[in-house]
């Protein structure tokens, strides 16, 4: 199967050569503005921090008519990505539990179906260039952009061993002004990272510490809307306060990051390898938890009257999918994994519902 990240090669032969697409450009269909969060945009859809690795992906996916660009996770400091595999196919057709935490999942390196029924898992460590070779990459993705798109800038902090979260709060702002300075019209924290085992991997699960990272993005974003990427929450009360601890900081969250689970090859080791047993599970299996987790959500800001918006993910491949998070509520919606096995996505989405 043709894939625009080539699964088959590393991470670093992805940023330089990628996307492993050079066409057709279908024709866009026009479609009239809409408000993202103060952005006019000509569709709410968009593809979410992972794929777009640099301002070449960008450029790419904007001409193919995404109009949410998410520029892929950056850190402060230089980080190296993770050795091969880094994304594998998960055998299953059918939807993960939640409630199965500790079910193992199957993954291999092939995959043979159909797109849109695909479940896969990446484990990539979160890697990132430093600020001086992506802040000036982020000013050439927003130059690459078309009328009525806008450009996401996604971050996440880097404790250091033996640091506080004062640092890690600290480096959430900093990293919300740096974004702000290259060109973000906004700014995503990732508080969720499933292929992470260090604290910044599930901020989200602690609502103080997200209230408080939500404020620190707030103070240093200038006017940019705030959006706080979160996964997946297996309680509703945890859902609430944590809903509750961002607002007034976050103008929104962007739910359901992937879906962390052990995940093993044919021979039932890890399949990325010792030290990466946990994956973020991505794509068909997550759709109807994700959107359950989106629906939860919704019913919270409705009950207690928040201004918070939802941007929803997780396995979205077909017009059904999408419009079952328009239909919830969802204020945009974005795709992750499915964008890189059919880049046409957009297009046929916006000629079915142009006022997406
Ligand atoms: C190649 C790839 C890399 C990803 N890297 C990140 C990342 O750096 N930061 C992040 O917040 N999410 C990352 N994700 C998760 C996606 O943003 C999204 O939440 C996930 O893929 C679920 O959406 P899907 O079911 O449409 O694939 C990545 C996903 C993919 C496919």
């Amino acid at each position: 199967m043709l894939t625009t990240y080539r699964i088959d090669e590393t991470y670093d032969w992805n940023f330089r050569h990628g996307p492993s697409y050079d066409g057709p450009f279908p024709t866009v269909p026009e479609t009239p503005r809409k408000d993202f969060l103060g952005i006019p945009v000509n569709a709410r859809l968009g593809i979410a921090a992972g794929l777009l690795l640099n301002s070449r992906w960008i450029e790419t996916y904007a001409r193919l008519g995404f109009d949410i660009l998410t520029y892929k996770t950056v850190r402060s400091v230089h980080r190296e990505c993770y050795g091969l595999p880094n994304w594998v196919f998960i055998d299953r057709d059918d939807q993960v539990d939640p409630h199965k935490l500790n079910e193992v999942q199957h993954g291999r390196q092939d995959f043979r179906g159909d797109f849109t029924a695909a479940t896969s898992s990446v484990s990539f460590g979160m890697p990132s260039k430093a600020p001086a070779e992506w802040m000036p990459d982020v000013a050439r993705a927003r130059e690459a952009l078309h009328p009525g798109q806008a450009l996401i800038v996604s971050v996440v902090a880097s404790p250091q061993p033996g640091s506080d979260v004062s640092f890690m709060i600290e480096d959430y702002g900093l990293l919300a002004a740096m974004a702000r300075e290259a060109g973000a019209q906004a700014v995503e924290a990732n508080l969720s990272c499933p292929n992470v085992c260090t604290a910044e991997g599930d901020v989200f699960l602690d609502a103080d510490l997200s209230g408080k990272v939500a404020r620190s993005m707030r103070n240093n974003a200038g006017d940019l809307p705030v959006l706080l990427k979160l996964g997946h929450f297996a309680d509703e009360t945890t859902l609430a306060s944590v809903l509750q601890a961002v607002e007034g900081s976050a103008t929104a969250v962007v739910m359901v990051n992937g879906i962390s689970r052990r995940v093993v090859g044919a021979d039932e080791s890890p399949v990325f390898g010792q030290g990466r047993e946990l994956s973020g599970i991505l794509g068909r299996g997550i759709h109807a938890f994700s959107l359950d987790n989106v629906k939860a959500a919704m019913a919270v800001i409705a009950r207690d009257k928040l201004s918070l918006k939802v941007v929803a993910v997780g396995g979205v491949s077909t017009v059904a999918d999408a419009a079952d998070y328009f239909d919830a509520g969802a204020t945009a919606v974005m795709m992750g994994s499915a964008p890189s096995f059919d880049p046409t996505l957009a297009v046929r989405f916006k000629q079915a519902h142009p006022e997406w």
